[in-house]
């Protein structure tokens, strides 16, 4: 089912204490409020927060560019927006990954029209190989070749995201 395991569980929590200290030291005093985009950002980002040591908000989004294809289709679908008014505030959108750029460079512009302080990214997981958008992120986890990986709150077809490390999933698994 699995090719191999990429990204070990302690090399996943000693990644996150070194964003997270990036991060404390980069917002201090600021009170920045984190995006997490679910569903996949939902593990990155509560492990993120435990060690962010500034305080700091929270709030979710639900988006999608790719229902239940392994291609993103490019538009994103808002399922479920922000209950926070973010204007003035200094914005720390929290992805599991980034793939063409489509979603994260959609939703950057998007969070832009309501006048925020400031919008950065954070990635844990990011497959350069595969951008059509161009999208600075901020913050990265881990550059990986272009696998389809899951774990760690990325999922194939809303199955895996439970697994405690990132794996690579086997071609006979998505291509049957
Ligand atoms: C995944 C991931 C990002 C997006 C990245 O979400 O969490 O939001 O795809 O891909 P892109 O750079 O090509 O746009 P997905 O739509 O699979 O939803 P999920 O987080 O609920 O799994």
């Amino acid at each position: 089912m699995f090719d191999k395991v990429l990204i070990t569980k302690e090399q996943i929590d000693k990644k996150v204490k070194e964003i997270s200290a990036k991060i404390s030291e980069d917002y201090k005093g600021l009170n920045p409020i984190f995006i997490c985009i679910m569903k996949g950002s939902m593990f990155f980002t509560a492990d993120l927060l435990r060690n962010v040591t500034t305080p700091a908000q929270l709030d979710f989004m639900c988006v999608s560019s790719y229902g239940s294809s392994t291609e993103s289709s490019g538009v994103l679908k808002i399922k479920t927006d922000l209950t926070t008014d973010i204007e003035n505030k200094h914005v720390i959108i929290v992805e599991d990954i980034i793939d063409s750029g489509n979603t994260l460079y959609n939703l950057k512009n998007l969070l832009q029209t309501r006048n925020p302080a400031s919008v950065k990214i954070c990635a844990f997981l990011d497959k350069p190989d595969r951008r059509v958008r161009e999208v600075k992120v901020d913050y990265v986890g881990y550059e990986i070749p272009d696998e389809f990986v899951v774990g760690y709150g990325l999922d194939y077809n809303e199955d895996f995201r439970t697994l405690p490390d990132v794996r690579i999933l086997s071609r006979s698994v998505y291509e049957k």
